[in-house]
């Protein structure tokens, strides 16, 4: 075992050095349930806008719904009102949550247009306020997770590692893609490696396209981070992080037979099934079950069996009655591997 360890944020000591992202729309808490059974060193619940937690919008606070078998479990925040840092970060911690993590990295215009997300990125000295503000506020670790610039120009992950130390964040999470990338084209680790070299205690956690056990242990090799965050590698793949520590230790990735995979399709629909009703398990299904599927081969029919049932019922037995000995799983390496 040579990069996967504990790892400590302030008076905090992580199991691992793996973590699992903030994924809007997708790190809900059935996802969660399946991603708990791989023991991610933390994981994190989808991003909740600041102004929507001080005015408690009930659907957000459902975001944040978390059972103790997902510890070490991190809340994620966006937002760019100094004045809510305070209180939003105050809520963080009475619910109970182990890490606080402010969100200086989405890209989606609705939320840049207000200053948050990844609009943080043009003021820097703005999120090292945010930062201290929540610092001070809790006492469980408070972190921030970037983008490395808002575009090529004007790569500023280094600059914002200084100011998030200064302002009293423990761990800064940087996405080697820029704003104006989006998700095209590889992520670039020279930046992260560059960040990690001016960082003094704070922790830096290398994230894009860690898809596999090779590329998750080639970030640590390539840039000297103290941690990993894997993001849509997560998605349908919930084991990833037994990937990542398995390839550490020189050992083979899992594998899955066809019987298997739709074993794991099934307990991820009934976390799905328990935690909502039956229409929106359906809707889950269609959604989570794409993405455990489009990796396999000799998925086409059974995909397109699920996307066409009108039930949750009917679909069930789509999956029952397919021969799914016919299909295979392999995860690809991927370029960065
Ligand atoms: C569907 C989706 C939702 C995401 N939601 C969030 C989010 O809520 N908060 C956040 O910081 N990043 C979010 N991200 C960005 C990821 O956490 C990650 O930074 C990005 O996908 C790059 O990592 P990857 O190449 O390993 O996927 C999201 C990405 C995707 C694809």
């Amino acid at each position: 075992m040579k990069y996967i360890r504990p790892l400590q944020l302030g008076s905090l000591t992580l199991p691992s050095n793996i973590f699992y992202a903030p994924l809007a729309g997708c790190s809900d808490f059935p996802f969660r349930k399946m991603s708990a059974r791989y023991t991610p060193g933390l994981m994190f619940c989808e991003m909740v806008k600041m102004d929507a937690l001080v005015r408690s919008d009930y659907s957000s606070f459902r975001l944040l719904d978390y059972d103790e078998s997902m510890r070490p479990i991190g809340a994620q925040l966006c937002g760019s009102k100094l004045q809510f840092a305070k209180e939003c970060a105050r809520i963080v911690e009475d619910l109970g949550f182990d890490t606080l993590d402010l969100n200086c990295g989405c890209p989606v215009d609705k939320v840049t247009k207000d200053g948050s997300g990844s609009a943080m990125l043009k003021t820097p000295w703005l999120i090292g306020d945010i930062l201290h503000e929540m610092a001070s506020a809790v006492s469980i670790p408070v972190t921030v997770k970037v983008r490395c610039g808002w575009d090529e120009h004007s790569i500023n992950a280094p600059q914002i590692t200084q100011i998030a130390e200064l302002a009293g964040a423990k761990a800064i999470t940087i996405h080697g893609r820029t704003r104006v990338q989006g998700y095209k084209g590889l992520a670039e680790r020279s930046y992260i490696k560059e960040s990690k070299a001016v960082a003094k205690d704070i922790k830096v956690i290398g994230n894009g396209d860690v898809f596999c056990g090779h590329s998750g242990i080639r970030f640590f090799e390539e840039t000297g981070c103290d941690g990993i965050l894997a993001a849509r590698g997560t998605m349908g793949q919930p084991w990833i992080a037994e990937d990542i520590r398995r390839y550490d230790q020189g050992l083979p990735a899992l594998s899955f037979t066809g019987d298997a995979y739709k074993q794991l399709l099934m307990d991820h629909l009934a976390y799905c099934i328990a935690y909502g009703n039956d229409k929106k398990a359906l809707l889950d299904l269609r959604r989570v079950g794409c993405w455990y599927l489009k990796k396999g081969k000799g998925t086409k029919a059974i995909r397109e069996g699920i996307n066409k049932a009108k039930s949750l019922d009917s679909a069930l037995e789509v999956i029952q009655s397919y021969d799914w000995s016919s299909t295979s799983f392999t995860i690809e390496s991927t370029q960065h591997a």
